[in-house]
């Protein structure tokens, strides 16, 4: 804060270490914030000498009829089906829809959620870019929210999710079917909820076959094309022995299918390949892969928002829907 100056709402956030929602809501007085919470930020606001002006209040405005949509990544074309799922019925209802593109960046995720908050929107859909990201001033706001694709652990949360265990187990069961025992697993975020739940899949289907898991078929390509591509080329300058790969995700099959390639591997005769999500090119290349119900998900993460602002219902919901399998020519018998 400069020194002479009337403390603002952001130097409250800052001292208090709380978002400026937060901050909002104890001078609104809202009852759901925990009390260790409203007392930081009243010490905070007693120590800055604050006084809340009249333009500061960033509840001052009410966006109309409007939720926000924050996703970790607008240029993954997994996405835009999910977001026309949420479209479509954000339409019907009469609401607008913000957009806002995390670029799996936590800080940038918190701006946005804490920006959305004061611009007044009556609910937010969130696909969270890490686990870190932190939702208790949504939480503690009351702000209607969904989780959408991905979740963060949490009693009072709500979701739709696709059965990422569930999709995994069918590829991988699909390959070891082929006869393939050394599938390199070509891993998202770890972390994220959809890739812990696809690496459980993964080893349910190993374990059945009593296959061995071999750590070094475990590779991380955070869900990027080039990313994978390099950890396939690493695996291939090493030497590491392999005939399939399950890619937790299309971008990084096709960065596997150009390090293979580069390698003179061609699919399916020297290795089989195998995605997720089934994206509008993967037809192209002729790739097997698991298909989520993006267009579903968004819908139903769009009704499940509107039932939650209406306060048609008050517990958590939690909507799991079904992958499935879509077999094109990028596999093959051992
Ligand atoms: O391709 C992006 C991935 O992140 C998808 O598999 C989707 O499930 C999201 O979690």
């Amino acid at each position: 804060m400069e020194s002479g100056k009337a403390a603002t709402i952001h130097d409250v956030a800052k001292r208090a270490g709380v978002s400026l929602s937060t901050v909002s809501r104890v001078l609104n007085d809202y009852d759901s914030i925990n009390p260790q919470t409203r007392e930081r930020v009243e010490a905070a606001i007693k120590e800055l000498n604050y006084e809340k002006s009249k333009t500061e209040s960033p509840k001052s405005v009410k966006e109309k009829k409007t939720v926000g949509l924050i996703l970790p990544d607008i240029l993954n074309p997994f996405f835009p089906l999910l977001i026309k799922g949420i479209e479509q019925v954000s339409k019907i209802h009469g609401y607008h829809l913000i957009l806002c593109d995390s670029e799996n960046d936590v800080p940038l995720e918190q701006r946005h959620i804490d920006n959305l908050y004061d611009r007044g929107v009556d609910g937010v859909i969130l696909i969270p870019s890490s686990e870190t990201t932190h939702v208790e001033n949504l939480i503690e706001s009351s702000l209607p929210f969904v989780f959408l694709d991905r979740f963060i652990d949490m009693d009072d949360a709500s979701y739709v999710i696709s059965d990422n265990e569930e999709g995994a187990y069918q590829a991988v069961k699909y390959l070891l079917k082929l006869g393939h025992h050394s599938i390199v697993n070509l891993t998202g975020p770890p972390e994220l909820s959809t890739e812990r739940a696809r690496i459980a899949g993964y080893k349910r289907a190993l374990d059945e076959s009593d296959v061995e898991c071999q750590e070094e078929l475990f590779v991380c390509g955070n869900y990027s094309l080039e990313e994978a591509y390099r950890a396939i080329d690493e695996l291939l300058q090493k030497g590491v022995r392999f005939s399939a790969i399950f890619a937790t995700n299309d971008m990084m099959a096709f960065g596997a299918k150009q390090a293979l390639e580069e390698h003179n591997k061609h699919i399916p005769n020297d290795v089989s390949l195998v995605g997720y999500d089934d994206i509008l090119f993967s037809s192209i290349i002729s790739l097997t892969t698991v298909s989520q119900p993006a267009y579903e998900m968004g819908r139903n993460a769009m009704l499940l928002l509107l039932d939650l602002i209406s306060e048609r219902i008050s517990t958590p919901q939690r909507v799991v829907l079904r992958p499935s399998m879509v077999i094109r020519g990028s596999c093959q018998r051992r």
